[in-house]
């Protein structure tokens, strides 16, 4: 080889490892930013969820960008519009409701940039068009309440009348809870559902539909079945005040786990709490980091979770993060 024909190679490679070392540099250095839509703040569990999505983005080094969409879809499609445009790096989201999530995901696809869901689910035909779906499994948290209710009344040959306090309509929470109580319930005629309405998972709503319940159906009421602790803890209001006994007279069957479930189970005013982890930010950032390495997630990240009877509540309480 020819001096100068050397010197160009040489001069070319030095060039090449510069440009790698550039290149690795920047790969090093690269800020992930996370683009989350928060459902809104409805509930103790909402708030502990957003606390958990923003305390881990910074221990992890994520760059956050948060929206709360006030329990709005049109709010969480529009916030996402504009992760979309802001070319973050990944989207993450907790959907409102289950449905109408195909265009803007679309979009998001089109853009090339990967939609984590976190605690909801959606109905889409098309699975591509989100990576993970990170949370709870309501359909057997709605299956762990209905075995309890079973166990409860195994002695007693009913009728067992149930008041439901659903969650927000068409989310996945209120129609996977309402479907594995069913699930469980079905076949034994001595249950039965006299009353159902949305209180949208907030303290406000749970009182206020339980106030109507308690004046159509007063004493006829065996069980209040809420979707969650809030609307259990109005519900509980609600009846103390129409000269019901929350926890004796009615039994209470709640959801999430909250630090005010438990107190309200110490009280005696709830019989059970069936839980619901909002803990989701470190699964989340480390799924967003896996998904920026160019690794491959599963489908599904199902939260581990319990139930609490009353009588174990004054025990656990203290250990309770949420
Ligand atoms: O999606 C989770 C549910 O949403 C929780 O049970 C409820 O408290 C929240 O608002």
């Amino acid at each position: 080889m020819g001096r100068t024909v050397r010197l160009a190679l040489n001069a070319f490679l030095g060039a090449a490892l510069a440009m790698s070392l550039v290149v690795d540099g920047h790969a090093q250095d690269k800020q992930i930013t996370l683009g989350f839509a928060q459902v809104g703040a409805e509930s103790a569990w909402r708030t502990a969820n957003t606390v958990s999505v923003k305390e881990a983005a910074k221990d992890a080094g994520i760059n956050l960008k948060f929206s709360d969409a006030q329990q709005k879809q049109e709010n969480q499609i529009r916030a996402i519009r504009s992760y979309i445009a802001q070319k973050v790096n990944v989207i993450a989201f907790s959907p409102v409701v289950e449905s109408g999530w195909e265009p803007v995901l679309q979009e998001a696809k089109k853009a090339g940039i990967p939609v984590i869901l976190t605690d909801r689910a959606i109905d889409v035909k098309d699975k591509s068009l989100y990576t993970t779906m990170i949370g709870s499994d309501f359909l057997e948290e709605g299956r762990r309440a209905g075995r309890w209710l079973e166990e409860e009344y195994k002695n007693n040959p009913g009728p067992i009348n149930i008041a439901e306090l659903q969650g927000t309509v068409g989310s996945a929470p209120a129609n996977d809870r309402h479907a594995g109580l069913m699930e469980i319930i079905k076949n034994d005629p001595k249950f039965k559902i006299i009353a159902s309405q949305s209180g949208d998972f907030t303290l406000a709503g749970g009182k206020q539909v339980m106030e109507a319940f308690a004046k159509t159906y007063g004493k006829q009421i065996n069980v209040v079945y809420a979707h969650n602790d809030d609307m259990a803890l109005g519900a509980i209001q609600a009846m103390e005040e129409a000269g019901m006994k929350p926890g004796t007279d009615v039994k209470v069957v709640s959801f999430d786990a909250t630090k005010g479930g438990f107190q309200a189970m110490i009280a005696g005013k709830i019989n059970v709490d069936v839980e619901c982890s909002p803990l989701l930010g470190p699964q989340l950032m480390s799924a967003v980091k896996d998904l920026v390495a160019g690794k491959t997630l599963p489908k599904r990240i199902v939260t581990k979770e319990t139930v609490f009877p009353q009588n174990v509540a004054a025990q656990i309480l203290p250990s309770r993060k949420y």
